[in-house]
């Protein structure tokens, strides 16, 4: 069995934020560009296409293909107080992100200086129910942030995503989408006007923090 997470905390606030957007829109380059992360921040990335190749805010991503040399470099790197970007690049599988999604949970600490984050790329792709996520997944968006676990989820339709997906990101960055439907589904959960949200170009996004009315707009600069 894989080591559990330690010092649950209660006083650790969620900061879990959701990514949507259709392909091309900018979710990779908002995880890559907004203050959502911080450059000495402790990340690990399920990355099974190598989106987070080279350097994430301006520091080495490490990369591996074995589930057993990431696990280490993770330990290792939770066993100090410094920055890490370590990825997981092995097949998109949903057995394999919930895999991945264990480890995460096993170095969870509540009491730990830095939290950790896990950037989840295109989470569609790897759950599969709409209602309640099971699994680790679904652990680290509900009771993950009192092990200081901060979760960052990626997907191009939000359709297509679990309830808790979308009920535990209490941010969401909000891009130009992929259908009407989607659309609708954003504008309804950001409480933003649906044709604001349809008038979205490529790299233009609204980005929405917990209280009602709390949205900006902004452009990603590449
Ligand atoms: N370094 C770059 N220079 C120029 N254009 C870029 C650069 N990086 C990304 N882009 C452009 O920015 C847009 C957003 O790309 P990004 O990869 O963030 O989209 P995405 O929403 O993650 O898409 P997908 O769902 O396919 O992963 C794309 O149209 C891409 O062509
Ligand atoms: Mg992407």
């Amino acid at each position: 069995m894989l080591m559990q997470p330690i010092n649950s905390n209660n006083a650790l606030s969620a900061l879990h934020c959701l990514y949507v957007g259709g392909t091309g829109s900018g979710k990779t380059t908002a995880v890559k560009l907004l203050p959502t992360t911080k450059a000495t921040d402790q990340i690990l990335f399920w990355d099974p296409h190598e989106d987070y190749s080279g350097k994430f805010k301006g520091r080495i991503v490490r990369r591996y293909k074995s589930f057993t040399k990431f696990f280490k470099a993770a330990i290792a790197g939770r066993k100090t107080q410094s920055g890490f970007k370590i990825a997981l690049t092995v097949p998109e599988t949903r057995e394999n992100f919930l895999r991945f999604c264990e480890i995460v949970k096993a170095l969870g600490d509540g009491k730990h200086k830095k939290q950790l984050h896990a950037v989840c790329e295109e989470v569609p792709q790897v759950t599969e129910s709409l209602g309640k996520e099971k699994g680790a997944y679904g652990w680290l968006l509900a009771v993950g942030r009192k092990f200081g676990i901060v979760v960052h989820s990626v997907g191009q339709r939000v359709v297509e995503m679990s309830k808790t997906t979308l009920s535990q990101s209490i941010y969401k960055w909000v891009g130009m989408q992929a259908s009407i439907k989607d659309a609708m589904r954003m504008a309804e959960e950001c409480d933003i006007p649906l044709k604001d949200i349809k008038a979205l170009k490529k790299l233009e996004y609204f980005y929405k923090s917990p209280g009602i009315g709390n949205v900006e707009f902004g452009k990603l600069r590449v």
